[in-house]
């Protein structure tokens, strides 16, 4: 209730100060309300304030050019890049049309924020084997739309990666590109990689050092016993692995967890959502929500503090978003619409809705959204009184793995439900990814001991029970079929 006066509120003033509609992206009225307390309260982050947030320098994107696999890549093409000269990319006083600022946005959702290596470098995507070993998808052109070669100096073509695209960008089966959708390019896996090649480069002590310090940015304060903490005492080789073992669409994104790490959404309709993360940290009601979000994972890593402990890892704020930045960007992702669907409402899937509703699934993933957009508290967590009345949350639980919900710096206590539209061309499903298929999340074998997941198992690959969700385990054959066919129409 009281979030809602605060954000009218927030985004009147700034409309009014620079006669235009953009929200100031970080004020301390909408700061201190846009994201779910942890589930130990005490420990929710703590943000940086208004003026620390203005103060970082604002990033100047710069034109970039496509990254090609080295057998699609034109005669030349490096040699062409040097002769290009760096251009601004992003002149917020030409957008005038709604049109305009969506384009502007798709250019900022496909800009680098990193230039050195991270999942991969310049010399991995030139590099045919890195593909070949780590399943890296090519788009049905040639190129790779995770990244982009940028010119900042004349001269020096650098790679650059972890914009929104790196993540949020997936290459079909038959090699079209669906921006939104649930990422596909395998990031972890090719962390692994580098780190394997470095690791017979570098002293090994050098390394290990350098990699626990990376693994730190997980640990939850406050936590007595941290699954996140486990990577203090993790060999070389079982880092490795546990990156091996995070499949393409699942990824151990900052402020998430190595040992837990959470399934890439699809954000093509997260317009319609009012929570965003698996966890429902952060409470989406407005365009400005969506901002926040957008440099807060990007921009803001390692900048907040954790009850009294001050985060580990190194700040990385050189650089944050504009707030006409990051408004094209949100107006961009609120236009991305789903693929056309391939799978007709025939009578098989007309048999499906009737299961649907029959099963009762419409009771959490309400038509049209299929979704309620509500909460569902996790094992183990007991939703304070103050919540019902700020939060919408389910009376009903779900029972899955609750460690994501309690154990991280995402860690609300909740697992919000999420929209079942566009299941047909994502996966692995489940808030880990453990599930490869549909066809494996209606398994009733994955309920018990001894089950392997065909998606994301854990960080050592072994068998593990992918618990709860039990709703429609216990369907024939012949109506899970058509459940099937039929959630695959939306
Ligand atoms: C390194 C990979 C990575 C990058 C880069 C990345 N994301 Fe994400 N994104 C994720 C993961 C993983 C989650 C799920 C986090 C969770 O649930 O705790 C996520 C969640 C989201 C969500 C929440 C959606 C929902 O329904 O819950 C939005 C919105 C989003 N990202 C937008 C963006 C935007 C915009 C950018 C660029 C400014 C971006 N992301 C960059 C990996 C990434
Ligand atoms: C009580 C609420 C509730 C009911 C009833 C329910 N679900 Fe869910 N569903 C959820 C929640 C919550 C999740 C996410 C769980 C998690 O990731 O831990 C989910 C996840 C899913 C997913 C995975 C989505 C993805 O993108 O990863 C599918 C598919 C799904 N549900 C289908 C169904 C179907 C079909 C039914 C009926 C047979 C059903 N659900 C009944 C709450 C519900």
């Amino acid at each position: 209730m009281k979030k809602t006066a605060i954000t009218f509120a927030a985004a009147l003033l700034p409309a009014l100060a620079a006669g235009a509609d953009i929200p100031r992206t970080w004020t301390r009225e909408a700061v201190a309300a846009f994201e779910v307390p942890l589930a130990k309260p005490i420990y929710s982050p703590v943000h940086i304030s208004e003026e620390a947030y203005y103060r970082i320098p604002v990033r100047s994107i710069h034109k970039t050019y496509p990254v090609y696999h080295p057998k699609h890549e034109p005669a030349g093409y490096m040699e062409w890049l040097k002769q290009q000269e760096p251009q601004p990319a992003f002149e917020p006083g030409r957008l005038k049309t709604e049109a305009d600022w969506i384009q502007a946005g798709e250019m900022v959702f496909n800009s680098p924020v990193s230039f050195g290596p991270v999942f991969f470098g310049g010399a991995e995507v030139r590099n045919p084997a890195f593909y070949e070993e780590t399943g890296m998808p090519v788009a049905k052109d040639g190129t790779i739309p995770f990244a982009r070669w940028v010119i900042r100096r004349k001269g020096e073509p650098e790679l650059g990666s972890m914009g929104c695209n790196t993540c949020h960008t997936r290459v079909m089966p038959d090699g079209t590109v669906v921006p939104g959708a649930q990422g596909n390019n395998p990031g972890d896996r090719q962390g692994a990689w580098m780190l394997r090649r470095a690791a017979k480069m570098a002293p090994a002590e050098e390394m290990l050092k350098r990699v626990r310090l990376f693994a730190k940015q997980f640990e939850v304060p406050g936590l007595g016993d941290d699954p996140n903490r486990r990577a203090q005492n993790m060999a070389l080789d079982e880092f490795i692995a546990a990156g091996e073992a995070i499949p393409a669409g699942v990824t151990a994104r900052s402020h998430t967890s190595m040992v837990l790490p959470p399934q890439i959404p699809d954000i093509i309709g997260v317009r319609e959502r009012r929570f965003l993360d698996h966890t429902g940290l952060v409470r989406h009601e407005s365009i400005g929500d969506l901002m926040r979000y957008s440099t807060l994972v990007q921009d803001l890593i390692g900048l907040a503090r954790y009850g009294d402990s001050v985060p580990a890892e190194a700040p990385r704020a050189g650089s944050r978003y504009s707030d006409e930045q990051l408004y094209a960007l949100a107006s961009y992702i609120y236009s991305l619409r789903p693929p056309s669907n391939p799978n007709p409402f025939d009578a098989i899937a007309a048999r499906g809705k009737s299961v649907f509703e029959r099963e009762g699934c419409g009771k959490c993933h309400t038509a049209p959204l299929y979704t309620n957009n509500k909460l569902i508290p996790a094992d183990g967590f007991e939703p304070p009184v103050a919540h019902r009345t700020r939060f919408d949350i389910s009376s009903l639980r779900v029972g899955t793995d609750p460690r994501y919900a309690l154990q991280t710096r995402k860690g609300t206590g909740y697992y919000k439900v999420p929209s079942l539209k566009g299941v047909w061309y994502r996966g692995p499903l489940e808030h880990h990814g453990s599930a490869a298929t549909l066809e494996d999340w209606f398994d009733p074998r994955r309920v018990k001991d001894g089950y392997v997941p065909t998606g994301y198992a854990g960080p050592d690959g072994r068998a593990r029970s992918v618990r709860g969700h039990e709703f429609g385990l216990k369907l024939s054959a012949r109506d899970r079929l058509a459940l099937l066919a039929f959630l695959r129409t939306l």
